[in-house]
């Protein structure tokens, strides 16, 4: 039996990954920083795994004493974890490189054979990003590990998408440029099952989308007819943000990353391969209506 260990496992693509390496088949150890996550499925439908998974161990990426033995008899660890959002004491760096570098040394202690890591789509195009460049540092340290890896690189999750549902109950969506670029988000169980098809042997990086591909503009009226409501969406022209940009990028590293990021959406193309199933419609009308309808 193959053995995986799986790092992020109380997060988004963590669980779902952790149950398709199960489903077919595979030993699951899951390592997570509290136990009781697991007990609960996400808030966007993301299993519960306590009685699904071989076994749970306890650690902190950040703190290599909390790591000992964890890749012990594991064959292939897969790791999703990262920070979601920076927060004081708490950097990019910290969490999305050493902290998978801290992994990544327990694995090539132990003789693991493949390493298999979740990065960001086009990140060579946004490096100036604190969170794409701790996850690029962490795939140059792969790369010159020696292990046998896989890459994969998202554009977008589903779940980040309802953010837009909420701009959309509240009046308006606001964005920057003219929302004519392009984007296809993935659900977490069509993208766990493309992470577990990369476990096979050989050096993988694989740009990943979901199946359906929208104009900002079209993403934006979707969220507004899942929510029963006519669209009025507000575009500020790029030249304004940029400006905005400029000014605050010595003062506050997190507003620019924010800022940087709103501007490479409308100069990047968002649009990947195309992998899955399930629809972006579907998931506005089970998560995102559902709740604003709710409350
Ligand atoms: N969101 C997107 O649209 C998008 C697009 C492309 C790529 N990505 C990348 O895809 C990856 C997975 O995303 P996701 O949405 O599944 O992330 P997520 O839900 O935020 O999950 C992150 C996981 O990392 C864990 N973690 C954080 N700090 C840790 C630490 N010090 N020690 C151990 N575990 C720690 C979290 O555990 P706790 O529950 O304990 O905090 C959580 O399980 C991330 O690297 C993300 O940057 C995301």
């Amino acid at each position: 039996m193959q053995r995986v260990l799986v790092a992020g496992t109380s997060g988004y693509i963590g669980r779902y990954t952790a149950r398709a390496f199960k489903k077919r088949g595979w030993f699951v150890r899951v390592l997570v920083r509290d136990p009781e996550k697991l007990r609960h499925p996400g808030p966007f439908g993301e299993p519960a795994l306590e009685g699904i998974v071989d076994e749970i161990v306890t650690g902190d990426a950040t703190k290599p004493d909390t790591l000992h033995d964890i890749t012990d008899g594991i064959d292939t660890v897969f790791s999703s974890m990262g920070l979601r959002s920076s927060k004081p004491g708490r950097t990019y760096r910290d969490v999305d490189y050493l902290g998978n570098v801290n992994i990544l040394q327990e694995a090539l202690h132990h003789d693991v054979q493949k390493f298999i890591y979740v990065s960001i789509f086009k990140a060579d195009e946004m490096m100036e990003m604190q969170i794409v460049k701790a996850h690029e540092e962490f795939v140059q340290a792969l790369r010159d590990s020696g292990i046998d890896y896989s890459i994969l690189r998202p554009n977008a999750y589903f779940p980040d998408m309802t953010q837009f549902q909420k701009m959309a109950a509240s009046g308006a969506i606001v964005w920057p440029g003219d929302g004519n670029l392009t984007i296809n988000p993935i659900h977490g169980e069509d993208m766990a099952s493309v992470c577990v098809d990369t476990a096979a042997r050989g050096h993988q990086e694989i740009n990943v989308g979901g199946p359906d591909v929208f104009s900002y503009k079209e993403l934006f009226t979707l969220a507004f007819t899942t929510i029963g409501k006519d669209p009025r969406i507000i575009f500020i022209p790029l030249w304004i943000v940029k400006g905005i940009h400029t000014i605050i990028k010595p003062l506050n590293a997190r507003i620019a990353d924010m800022l940087y990021f709103a501007i490479a959406v409308n100069e990047i193309d968002n649009a990947a391969p195309r992998y899955g199933e399930r629809h972006m419609k579907d998931f506005f009308e089970e998560f995102g209506g559902k709740r604003i309808s709710e409350k």
